[in-house]
């Protein structure tokens, strides 16, 4: 079955909105790369590979549903930045609005009666779950420790051992 009208259209917007979230880590990753802390920058360059599985994920499914996917044009992120804490609060905030994003696709879905685009959906509803406590927990390091050197040394380390694990689909 062909995928309503609506509901393909709003999957492409999205996947040019995981493009663009992983177009924007990789700033902050740039960003931590020139203030010397790797290990922050090692944690938003696998978020930004996160960000292209999500992007991938929404491709293969548009194709598999007879819905050729339209690649537009990825904006320019613009936010600078001059402190530490200043990405991850922008993290933070982007993880709400990409919430509500999938929230505004599930309802499309929904008044298409398409089920089977609502159970994609679900994983990615349970992803920013995840999504938003992961920021929500680094924020609040920062805020708490990240104002003492050696603090901030160490959550460095922490976030250098981050590695990327490929997300795995329930479908
Ligand atoms: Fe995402
Ligand atoms: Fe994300």
């Amino acid at each position: 079955m062909a995928l309503d009208a609506n509901v393909g259209n709003i999957l492409n917007q999205q996947i040019n909105k995981e493009f663009y979230s992983a177009y924007l880590y990789l700033t902050f990753a740039d960003f931590y790369e020139e203030q010397g802390l790797k290990g922050f920058a090692n944690w938003y360059v696998i978020q930004s590979q996160e960000e292209l599985a999500h992007a991938r994920i929404l491709r293969r499914y548009l194709l598999d549903n007879d819905w050729t996917p339209t690649m537009e044009a990825i904006a320019k992120p613009d936010l600078t930045f001059t402190k530490v804490i200043e990405p991850i609060k922008a993290a933070y905030e982007h993880e709400q609005f990409i919430t509500a994003s999938i929230n505004e696709c599930y309802v499309v879905a929904q008044k298409a009666n398409d089920f089977r685009t609502m159970q994609l959906l679900d994983w990615y509803v349970k992803e920013q779950g995840e999504e938003e406590a992961n920021a929500s927990d680094l924020l609040k390091a920062v805020e708490l420790f990240g104002g003492d050197p050696k603090n901030l040394y160490d959550l460095d380390l922490e976030n250098a051992a981050r590695v990327y694990v490929a997300p795995t689909m329930p479908m």
